[in-house]
This record gives C-alpha cells, structure tokens and sequence, in this order.
C-alpha cells in the first residue's frame, strides 16, 4: 500500500428524497479546508496531475462518474479507481498523483489543505524520488 494514502468512507444520509454526504473539516476529514476545487470536461485519453506536494493535504472525492488515480510513493505504486461519491481519497504529503480515464461526466472534487501555492509542487519526477530517499 502506497505510504500516506487512506480511503475515507463519508456517512451517507438516504431517504426518499435521495441522498446527503456532509464533510465536516478537521472530523469527516483530517485536516482544515482552506481551498476547494473541481475538475470536469476533461476529454478522452487526457491525463493530469503529474506532481507531488512537499506539505499539502489533499481529499479527493469524484462526486459523479469515474476516474482512476495512479499513487506513488517513491517505492510503491497503485491505481485506485474513485466513483463512489461517499468515499474520499486522502492524499498527503509527498504522493505523486496521476490521473486519468475520467468519464466524460466525471466531477472529481478536491478539498485541499492550504491555499494554492506554486511553490509547494515537486512537478519533476526524478526530483520526487531523491526526495523521497532522502527521508
Ligand atoms: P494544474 O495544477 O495544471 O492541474 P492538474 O494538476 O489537475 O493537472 O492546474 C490547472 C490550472 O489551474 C493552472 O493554470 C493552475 C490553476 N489552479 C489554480 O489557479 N488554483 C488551484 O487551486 C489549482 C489546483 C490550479
């Protein structure tokens, strides 16, 4: 199991008006938010993401449709399939993330533990993996 990676299970409410999953910050998941956001439209075959954080917190949930998301630590690696709206995926530090195979009606939604800082990417993969040696 890739190192610093959790599914989070998000209690879900169903009635016969449908169903509700609430997330509260620092309960439901792990950390304060401070950024949200959302990806959508992307096209077949497009792959994204190709970095890893020094110190960001990250839990992504595909909130409709499908995408897989490849995790690696340095030493391990493994895809993870998310469409399950009640399930999260937590990201923390130092995880090289791709993803890809979104379904054309994929949201995947991001709650992030800081605001947007350009300076907290590792976007180069031979840097992410002396670095993750090094600790
Ligand atoms: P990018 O980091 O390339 O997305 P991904 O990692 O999914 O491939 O971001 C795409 C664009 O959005 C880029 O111009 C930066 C901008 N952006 C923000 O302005 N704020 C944010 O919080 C994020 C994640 C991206």
């Amino acid at each position: 199991m890739v190192k610093n990676v959790r599914i989070l299970e998000f209690p879900c409410y169903l009635d016969r008006f449908g169903s509700l999953v609430a997330i509260e910050a620092c309960d439901t998941i792990p950390f304060d938010v401070k950024r949200v956001y959302y990806i959508f439209g992307v096209e077949d075959g497009v792959r994204r993401g190709f970095h890893s954080h020094e110190a960001l917190e990250q839990v992504l949930v595909c909130v409709h449709g499908s995408v897989t998301i490849l995790l690696d630590d340095g030493s391990e690696r493994e895809e993870i399939v998310l469409d399950d709206p009640t399930k999260g995926l937590y990201l923390g530090h130092m995880v090289w993330r791709e993803m890809f195979d979104f379904s054309s009606d994929a949201v995947l939604l991001v709650m992030a533990s800081e605001h947007y800082d350009t300076s907290d990417y590792i976007r180069d993969y031979k840097v992410f993996c002396r670095q993750t040696q090094r600790r």
